[in-house]
C-alpha cells in the first residue's frame, strides 16, 4: 500500500549533531554533561518568585502576539541603558518563545523559498537549519583562525553573492568560538549587506557574556548602535544565557517596522506569543539581573581559565582564547570525525562534548565544551579529558 511521505523539503533538513550525542548521553549514568549550551545552576530565585508572583496577579492569560507592551517596554529601555539605543517598543521589538524562534521568525520573514542564505560558521547549527525549513540554500563561510584570533574571510563572503543572496546571519559573541566581532568587523558586514542589499541578522544572545570589556558586565556593543533603524537589520536575543531561563523559552527579535509588523502576524500561527507569565519573570530579571549576572560572569571567567589551564600544552591542539559566551573550542590536529572522538569520549571516561562537525563548515577537527558548569563537574571532566587526549586517541 502506498503511503503519504514526509515533505522531500523537510527531510533534508539535517539532524542536530550535538542532540545526537545527547541522546547517547541520556541513555547513560553519571555522564559529565558539557555538551548543551547551559549551566548546571537552576533559574536565580528571584527570578522564579517573580514567574509565581505574576502567576498568582493573573498573568495566566493570553497576551499580544507581540508581547505584553510592559515587557516589550522594558526591553527598549534595556537597549537605552545597555547601547545608548532609541527602540519604539510597540514596533521594532517582539517578545518571541525563545532565541530559537526569534531566528526562525526572522529567517522566514525573509527569505522566498530558492533564496540563498550565508551563514558565519562554525556556528550553532539552528540558523542554517532555519534557512533549509525556509526552503532556501545555505552556503556557508568558515571564521579563519589568524594566529590566535578568529576572523571573517570577507573575500569568501564576495565571493559567495548570487542575485538569489537575500541574508547574512552571524553570531557575536559565537557560539561555538567565542569570537567577537570587532566594531571593524562589524561595520564591514554591515557595508558588505548594504551594498549587496542582504538582510544582516545579528545573533546577539551572548553579548552579556563578555571578558574582554572595560569591565565584567558591559555588553558586546550591539550592531544596533552602529545601524539605522531603517537598515535591514534583525537583532536575535533571549533570556536562557545571560540569567540561566533556558526552560523558560522567551526571547526577543528587534528589527525594522515592516518586518516586526510581519514576524507579528506569523508567530500567531506557530505559538501565538511567548509564555505570559515567563515574559513578566523576564522584566524581573532585566530591572534586577545586574548583581547576579555579575556573579555569574566571575565564576564564568575562572571556569573559562580553569579550562584553558588543564588543556595547556597538550601535543597537537590549539586551543584559542575565547572573549565571549561560554564554550572552548579546541581543534586537534588530525582529528577528522569530530562525532566518533566525542562518543569514544563519552564512552570511555563519561564526559560528554559536542562534537566540531556538528557547528558546520570549519568545526570539524574540533569539539565544543561548555564551561558553564560548576567547577564540581568541570574540574574532573577537564581531568578525564587531558588523560584521554595525553593517551594520544
Ligand atoms: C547562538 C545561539 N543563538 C540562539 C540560541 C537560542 O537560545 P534559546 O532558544 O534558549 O533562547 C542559542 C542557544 O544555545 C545559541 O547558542
Amino acid at each position: 500500500m502506498q503511503m503519504p511521505s514526509i515533505a522531500s523539503s523537510v527531510e533534508m533538513v539535517p539532524r542536530s549533531r550535538i542532540r545526537e550525542l545527547a541522546e547517547i548521553a541520556m541513555s547513560m549514568d553519571g555522564v559529565l554533561r558539557l555538551y548543551f549550551g547551559e549551566s548546571n545552576l537552576p533559574t536565580p530565585e528571584y527570578i522564579k518568585q517573580a514567574a509565581v508572583r505574576a502567576m498568582n496577579e493573573g498573568f495566566t492569560f493570553y497576551t499580544e502576539n507581540a508581547g505584553l507592551p510592559s515587557t516589550r517596554r522594558a526591553l527598549a529601555a534595556h537597549y537605552g541603558k545597555m547601547h545608548g539605543v532609541d527602540l519604539d517598543p510597540a514596533t521594532e521589538i517582539i517578545v518571541t518563545a525563545s532565541g530559537v524562534q526569534a531566528l526562525n521568525l526572522g529567517i522566514r520573514a525573509v527569505l522566498d523559498p530558492g533564496d540563498e542564505a550565508l551563514v558565519l560558521t562554525p556556528a550553532w547549527p539552528n540558523g542554517s537549519s532555519s534557512a533549509m525549513m525556509a526552503n532556501a540554500t545555505v552556503k556557508q563561510i568558515a571564521h579563519p583562525l589568524c594566529g590566535d584570533r578568529y576572523r571573517i574571510d570577507f573575500e569568501g563572503l564576495e565571493a559567495a553573492v548570487t542575485p538569489r543572496t537575500r541574508m547574512l546571519l552571524y553570531t557575536s559573541p559565537s557560539n561555538p568560538l567565542g569570537w567577537v566581532a570587532n566594531a571593524e568587523e562589524q561595520q564591514g558586514l554591515l557595508e558588505f549587506s548594504r551594498r549587496h542589499n542582504l538582510w544582516l541578522i545579528a545573533d546577539e544572545v551572548y553579548d552579556r557574556l563578555y571578558y574582554a570589556g572595560s569591565r565584567l558586565g558591559e555588553p558586546v556593543p550591539s550592531i544596533l548602535r552602529m545601524a539605522t533603524r531603517d537598515d535591514a537589520v534583525v537583532v536575535i536575543h533571549s533570556f536562557s544565557k545571560s540569567y540561566c531561563m533556558t526552560g523558560w523559552r522567551v526571547g526577543w527579535l528587534i528589527g525594522r517596522r515592516d518586518l516586526i509588523a510581519k514576524a507579528t502576524q506569523l508567530i500567531e500561527f506557530v505559538v501565538s506569543h511567548a509564555p505570559t507569565f515567563a515574559q513578566k519573570a523576564g522584566e524581573t530579571a532585566l530591572a534586577e539581573g545586574e548583581e547576579e549576572l555579575a556573579r555569574m560572569l566571575e565564576r564564568l571567567r575562572q571556569n573559562r581559565d580553569l579550562c584553558l589551564q588543564a588543556l595547556h600544552g597538550i601535543a597537537g591542539m590549539t586551543v584559542p582564547k575565547p572573549d565571549g559566551a561560554f564554550y572552548l573550542f579546541p581543534r586537534l590536529e588530525g582529528l577528522t570525525d569530530s562525532f566518533g572522538f566525542c562518543r569514544d569520549l563519552l564512552m570511555e571516561t563519561r564526559v560528554g562534548l559536542a562534537p566540531g562537525v556538528a557547528f558546520g563548515n570549519g568545526g570539524e577537527g574540533s569539539f565544543r565544551i561548555c564551561y558553564a558548569a560548576e567547577q564540581s563537574i568541570l574540574e574532573p571532566a577537564m581531568e578525564r579529558l587531558a588523560r584521554f587526549l595525553r593517551a594520544g586517541v
